[in-house]
């Protein structure tokens, strides 16, 4: 019974064996073929190719994949449009070196060599590429036939996107129609060889969005390809070729991008994590309604965060009514080209050029020349530099209208517009004497400057007072510090402010009204008018306005100056377009804007905010309100951390304190805080935590209660957390639309940070590193204060908190000590 078990296991072993062996070839040639499911290996065992049915279809088709992962990714398709539909099917390669794929019913698909061979044969390079060579040929690298030269919906690295202007090849990359059928769909992404070549998506016949043209560094319309660890990229633009490519910087990494149709029209660059065994999108386009192809029109450009995004260049003004904003923007004034002085440039920043369909180029032209050969054709309407490398060189003109024009925060380039001389303004009028009056300006009011700073460093010392200046601060080593806090004259922020009207306000701090306000230069600011009646007295504020000064990080909210004259006192920080984050999360209609992602990154924003707070700055502050309502916005959704009024510092390694006057708001207070006053960095934690739930599930602390359950928001997130279905806790909204692992992290680390003992509350450093990471979480214990709306004033165990448990606001409570 064993030997004969032993022996049927020895030939099943062997024959498994065999199969394998006589597989496991990277290449193919003579009378050899593919068939039913045998493959050809490429040497490294990266990828395989054979036949294979997309899920939900019966049709067979000869592909390529990576081998032994998963989740299978196929990267090419032969017959895309000719499936096999039964399970016939051999792929051979003949005595002339055609690949020939036959069914029953007779030939499928072929492919042609370029010229006829000896000894042909098929093999699957390391690189994916599936090639017909000559055996006898030396050269292992001239392929007479590539499937590189045929791609299909992805690009590999090594692959080249767009033209062999010798033979007239076009590579580009053409969607699949669906999940189960590879035959070419909507979504198309290529290389536009106009004079100055553009990469461009196309859904249909129409443009859906244009990468823009090669700068030298990147697509005008990617800024955020940069250098980067995972691949380097190129683009080759000579009598030869045009095209892009890009190779990754180690070859044991994989990644891959894919024109996809069923994801909503989008191209996604995937890096395989082999740690989650999946597929992580590296970077998607289009990104936003700005990367709409023309949203706005003729010299209509984009600015993300503006409302409409859509506004006209400057000297332009819209074409049709403000709803519809494809019709674009035409001149307040056409330039006369006859009269050669009428007209002059005016140059925009910072924008992602506009389409180059009909333009121009000579890469040995600098810009004075471009400029001057613009000015002689009547019919060019601006020009740029083609290569913005090493300061800019080349020439880059356009004829007609300017279309699909972006702004962008960083990363954009300078575009001159040609104008009819009155929209010019003063700047360009007379440039020489303008330079001359600018350099006298500069000289005497750096004079005045350094005379004021010279008076106010010895009047300030004395006390903080004054009109226009810096304030200085005097550190515990007697040494002043300059902190470049600009003071605002009261008429200023009275005018700014419309005298504080009620249509500027923007809302109601804790301790006091905040104002929108636009200075004299369109500087746009917002004004915390700290109320006489406010808690906040001379101290607080200096306090704050020093701590403030001092902070610089890109999730903390910048303080541009202040003011403080009689009894008013003001703060005057940037303005922030989106406002708070509580108006887009507890808002059903604005909550929708923001998807998984975006939170996501709002929750990590915040995160790295705090820790800068908590470590990285040169002080150890404690913000001690840490709400959604002191989480602004900006134009991009980038969260800021606003209102460090009660921030206290520490010095060294302070790291909790105990006060005597207890700040903070309900529902985010830890319990430790709340009750005793105790506070510590942890505290912070616990607010963050919070703060992470709520943003999460869409639902305030304060207020949520779960009829049935008695739970409030914490208690509830507990509870689904214990019984196994967390992801029930997420905005229903985001569902379907977010990456789960990512949520259920998230959560994780929300119940670590809101658990009942400080000490096992993780720091924020940890909770940056826990929120990016993969590793895994320690368990959270029951958090504190989950047991129901009750218990939070029960075991506060005093009345003091009866009046602010109304509704979410700032209290301030003096404990009787
Ligand atoms: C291919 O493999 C599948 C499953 O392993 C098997 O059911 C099928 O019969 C095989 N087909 C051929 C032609 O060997
Ligand atoms: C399979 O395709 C061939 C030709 O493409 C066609 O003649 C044949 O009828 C098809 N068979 C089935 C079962 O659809
Ligand atoms: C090889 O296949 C091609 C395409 O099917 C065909 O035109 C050619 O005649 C074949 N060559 C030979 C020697 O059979
Ligand atoms: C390349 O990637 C592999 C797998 O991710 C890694 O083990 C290896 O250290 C990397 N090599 C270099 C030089 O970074
Ligand atoms: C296209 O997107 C869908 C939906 O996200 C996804 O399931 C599919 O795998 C993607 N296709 C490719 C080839 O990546
Ligand atoms: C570019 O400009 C240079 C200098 O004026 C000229 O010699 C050259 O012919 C131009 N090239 C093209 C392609 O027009
Ligand atoms: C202006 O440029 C256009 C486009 O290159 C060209 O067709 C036209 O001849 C030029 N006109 C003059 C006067 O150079």
């Amino acid at each position: 019974m064993g030997t004969l078990s032993f022996t049927l296991l020895s030939i099943i072993f062997l024959l498994i064996f065999f199969t394998e062996i006589s597989w496991a070839a990277d290449a193919i040639s003579g009378t050899q073929s593919i068939t039913g499911n045998s493959t050809l290996v490429s040497k490294d065992g990266n990828f395989e190719m054979g036949f294979f049915s997309p899920d939900g279809s019966t049709n067979r088709y000869v592909g390529i994949w990576y081998k032994d992962i998963s989740a299978r990714a196929v990267v090419w398709v032969a017959n895309r449009q000719n499936p096999i539909n039964d399970s016939s099917g051999t792929l051979m390669i003949n005595s002339t070196g055609h690949l020939v794929l036959s069914q029953k019913s007779g030939v499928v698909w072929s492919a042609n060599p370029a010229k006829p061979i000896q000894t042909p044969i098929l093999q699957l390079l390391d690189s994916g590429n599936l090639v017909v060579r000559d055996d006898k040929d030396e050269n292992l690298e001239s392929y007479v036939w590539q499937s590189f030269d045929y791609p299909c919906d992805t690009l590999l690295p090594g692959m080249k996107l767009g033209w062999d202007l010798k033979t007239g090849l076009q590579r580009r990359l053409v969607s699949w129609k669906s999940s189960d059928d590879p035959s070419p769909g909507d979504l198309t992404w290529e290389i536009d060889i106009n004079n100055y070549p553009e990469s461009v998506m196309f859904r249909g016949s129409e443009k859906y969005y244009r990468g823009g043209p090669w700068n030298g560094l990147r697509f005008s319309g990617a800024p955020e390809l940069k250098p980067n660890p995972l691949f380097k990229f190129e683009f080759v633009f000579n009598e030869d070729e045009v095209y892009y490519t890009y190779n990754l910087l180690n070859n044991s990494e994989k990644s891959r991008i894919v024109v996809n149709q069923t994801n909503g029209y989008t191209r996604d660059r995937y890096a395989w994590n082999s740690v989650t065994q999946s597929w992580d999108v590296f970077a998607t386009v289009p990104r936003d309604n700005c990367d709409k192809y023309a949203l706005c029109g003729a010299y209509g450009n984009c600015i993300i965060g503006e409302s409409p995004v859509c506004q006209c260049l400057e000297g332009f003004k819209p074409k049709g009514n403000l709803m519809d904003w494809s019709q674009g923007c035409i001149r307040n004034k056409p330039f006369n080209c006859q009269d050669k002085d009428s007209s002059g440039f005016l140059k925009f920043r910072s924008l992602k050029l506009p389409e180059t369909a009909y333009s121009w180029v000579n890469e040995s032209l600098n810009l004075k020349e471009c400029k001057a050969k613009c000015l002689s054709n009547c019919s060019c309407t601006a020009y740029a530099n083609s290569d913005i490398r090493g300061g800019g060189s080349g020439c880059v003109m356009w004829f007609g209208d300017l279309i699909d024009i972006r702004e962008f925060q960083a990363g954009g380039q300078d575009l001159y517009v040609r104008m009819h001389a009155s929209e010019l303004g003063s700047k360009t009028k007379r440039t020489v004497r303008i330079a001359v009056i600018v350099l006298l300006v500069t000289v005497v009011v750096c004079g005045v400057l350094l005379v004021a700073h010279y008076i106010r460093r010895r009047k300030c010392l004395e006390e903080h007072a004054g009109t226009n200046g810096i304030i200085m601060n005097q550190n515990n080593a007697g040494q002043t510090e300059d902190l470049e806090v600009l003071f605002f004259d009261l008429d200023k922020i009275v005018k700014a402010t419309n005298n504080f009207s009620s249509s500027n306000k923007l809302g109601e701090g804790g301790f006091g009204p905040v104002y929108r306000g636009t200075l004299k230069d369109g500087q746009e600011i917002a004004v915390k008018r700290l109320s006489m009646s406010s808690g906040q007295g001379q101290n607080e504020f200096k306090n704050e306005v020093i701590l403030i000064a001092k902070l610089q990080h890109r999730n903390l909210v910048k303080l541009l100056g202040c003011c403080f004259q009689g009894e008013e006192k003001m703060l005057i920080y940037e303005y922030m377009p989106n406002k708070s984050l509580d108006s887009f999360i507890f808002d059903q209609r604005k909550s929708e804007m923001l998807d998984w992602s975006k939170r996501f990154h709002i929750i990590c924003g915040i995160a790295r905010g705090l820790l800068y707070l908590h470590q990285d700055s040169r002080l150890r502050i404690i913000h001690r309100d840490l709400k959604a309502s002191n989480v602004l916005l900006d134009k991009e959704m980038n969260p800021k951390i606003s209102d460090f009024g009660m921030a206290r510092t520490f010095g060294g390694d302070q790291s909790e304190g105990n006060t005597n006057r207890v700040v903070g708001t309900y529902g985010y207070m830890a319990p430790e805080y709340a009750i005793d006053g105790l506070f510590s960095v942890k505290s912070d934690v616990f607010s963050f935590g919070i703060l992470l739930l709520e943003i999460i599930s869409g639902k305030k602390n304060r207020g949520f209660y779960h009829l049935e359950t008695n739970l409030n928001l914490i208690g509830y997130a507990w509870r689904l957390w214990k019984e196994g279905r967390p992801l029930e806790f997420i905005n229903p909204f985001l569902r379907d639309s977010s990456n789960h692992s990512e949520v259920l992290r998230s959560i994780h680390v929300g119940l670590l940070c809101v658990q009942e003992h400080p000490e096992d509350r993780p720091s924020m450093s940890y909770v940056v590193v826990m929120l990016g990471g993969e590793n895994a979480l320690p368990e959270p214990k029951q958090p504190g204060f989950s047991l129901g709306k009750d218990t939070v004033t029960a075991d506060s165990s005093s009345n003091k908190v009866e009046s602010s448990s109304t509704n979410e606001i700032t209290v301030t409570l003096l404990e009787p000590r």
